[in-house]
């Protein structure tokens, strides 16, 4: 597999840093890892003699496993650190923790923290390349380069798109990852949700703003559903779930109202009857588990071009 893909980069902190070209080059190296998982044996030995090390300070499915998933079809060496059953349990920093794992002779560093900024903090204390498994409510850019890739196979090009993100805005780093790609790359972004949910300064990142949901609904392509972010919030911030649920949550008669080829999306996990209702989470129009499939081959991407971006090792 050849790439001219251009990306001299040693870290990947965020879609806000990244330029649509980099973007593009993604989501292109991407594409060409994608038939490795649909292999019988899905393996290549491009990143073989590599290290990555999954440091992740808060819960995750669908993002750590993808990488490690990620790295081992790419014959990297994968180590888990799982922090409960670790030294920072008593009391050692994360820079002190990376910086010790990092004398073992790590590569790629992947983290998620529940603190916005701690990834950016890590990669100026460490040597190795490092990439935002998301950081607080600041950002997730594996996730947003997933979500494009996604949209990408469907609608075939991003110019023009309409998007329209549902739900917790103020608390999720998807939402201000996608936001960011998305409006890079032309996608029409539009952020809906209760008041309490949305950034007073979210018109700035180049989105249109409504609470109604119905109004949105009818000119929309996509539907990117989020969750509400619980860990994040303190409280108040909506009446009731049942309520939550009446005005901002997607089921069968909402759907009615949008285009008949609209694409459904959820970043995941899906809290099933409160944003989005079992039927149309598993519905034909529902791309949630190929969000999933995608991802593999989005870090896959990433591993590749920081290894070879960053210090030339990798022979692809
Ligand atoms: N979308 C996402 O970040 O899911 P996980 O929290 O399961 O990784």
């Amino acid at each position: 597999m050849e790439t001219n893909a251009h990306f001299a980069r040693k870290d990947i902190l965020g879609l806000e840093d990244l330029s649509a070209e980099e973007i593009l080059t993604v989501l292109d190296v991407a594409r060409s890892f994608r038939e490795v998982s649909e292999r019988e044996v899905k393996k290549v030995p491009t990143l073989r003699g590599q290290t990555v090390i999954n440091l992740f300070y808060e819960p995750s499915t669908r993002t750590r496993t993808s990488f490690e998933l990620a790295a081992k079809r790419l014959s990297a060496d994968v180590v888990n650190f799982t922090v409960s059953e670790s030294s920072a349990v008593k009391g050692e920093t994360l820079i002190d923790t990376a910086r010790n794992i990092e004398s073992m002779h790590s590569d790629i560093i992947v983290v998620r923290h529940p603190v916005s900024g701690a990834p950016q903090l890590l990669a100026r204390a460490v040597k190795s390349s490092v990439i935002n498994a998301g950081d607080g409510a600041h950002e997730h850019p594996s996730q947003g380069l997933l979500d494009l890739f996604t949209i990408k196979e469907h609608k075939g090009k991003f110019e023009g798109i309409k998007v329209l993100i549902v739900g917790d805005i103020s608390h999720s780093r998807v939402a201000r990852s996608d936001i960011y790609g998305m409006t890079k790359l032309g996608i029409e972004v539009t952020v809906c949700g209760p008041p309490t949910f949305i950034p007073v300064e979210i018109g700035k990142m180049g989105v249109r703003v409504t609470c109604d949901f119905d109004e949105a609904l009818a000119e929309t392509d996509v539907i990117m559903m989020l969750r509400i972010q619980k860990e994040r919030q303190h409280g108040g911030l909506y009446p009731s779930v049942k309520e939550y649920a009446r005005f901002f949550g997607l089921n069968r008669d909402r759907l009615s109202r949008a285009k008949s080829d609209v694409l459904i999306m959820h970043p995941g996990p899906v809290n099933r009857g409160v944003e989005i209702s079992p039927e149309i989470a598993d519905c034909t129009q529902s791309l949630i588990l190929e969000q999933v499939s995608n991802g593999v081959a989005v870090r896959m991407a990433l591993l590749y071009l920081l290894s070879r971006g960053a210090y030339g090792k990798a022979a692809h």
